[in-house]
């Protein structure tokens, strides 16, 4: 069936189609252009799963901005691992800046709490958080994400930047695990 695919052996189903997902982030980046100026601020995408959501999310801004990468990395199969581990060079000078972090899901929100954490560590003046997805019955951290994409049910997706095991990030829809 075109509306699953099979990846490592597991099947996922089509959940949130390309054009939805477009429809979601334009009325995101105008709901944060209404709020902030966004050349004020320093937008920082948590790769590598924010990859294909921030680079659509930066492209509809009207104005230029300042991006920066990290990269984090917390997931091994489709458990959150409980360490993440980022190289704390790559956010660059942050102290005094208004930092915009770009995410693809709040799970646990272990890696969000521990990056908001760091920076706050060095002096960054206001911190936003924009996420495409959010797994509110997995949230274990006070986490507030001021910008949500979807709400989802606490089941694994892959597509759109979010992989499992490297697989799936290219998919232009998001896929969510079939129940068994
Ligand atoms: P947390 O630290 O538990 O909030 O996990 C957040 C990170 O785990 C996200 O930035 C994602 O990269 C990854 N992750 C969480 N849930 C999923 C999922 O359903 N599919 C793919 N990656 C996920
Ligand atoms: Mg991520």
């Amino acid at each position: 069936m075109e509306d699953t695919i099979i990846i490592n052996g597991l099947t996922f189903e089509k959940y949130l189609k390309a054009e939805v997902i477009a429809e979601r982030v334009k009325e995101l980046a105008l709901a944060i252009q209404k709020d902030i100026d966004v050349d004020e601020w320093t937008f920082v995408v948590l790769l590598n799963g924010a990859y294909l959501f921030a680079g659509d999310l930066l492209r509809q801004f009207r104005k230029d901005v300042e991006v920066r990468f990290v990269k984090l990395s917390s997931y091994h199969d489709m458990e959150s691992s409980g360490s993440v581990l980022f190289d704390k060079r790559s956010a660059g000078q942050v102290d005094g800046k208004k930092i915009f972090l770009i995410e693809d899901i709040v799970d646990t929100g272990k890696t969000l709490e521990v990056f908001t954490s760091f920076l706050r560590e060095q002096g960054v003046a206001e911190i936003k958080l924009c996420s495409l997805l959010e797994k509110p019955s997995n949230l274990q951290y006070k986490v507030v994400t001021d910008y949500l994409g979807f709400s989802i049910p606490d089941l694994f997706v892959v597509g759109y930047g979010l992989d499992y095991n490297d697989r799936g990030r290219g998919l232009k829809d998001i896929y969510i695990l079939q129940k068994s």
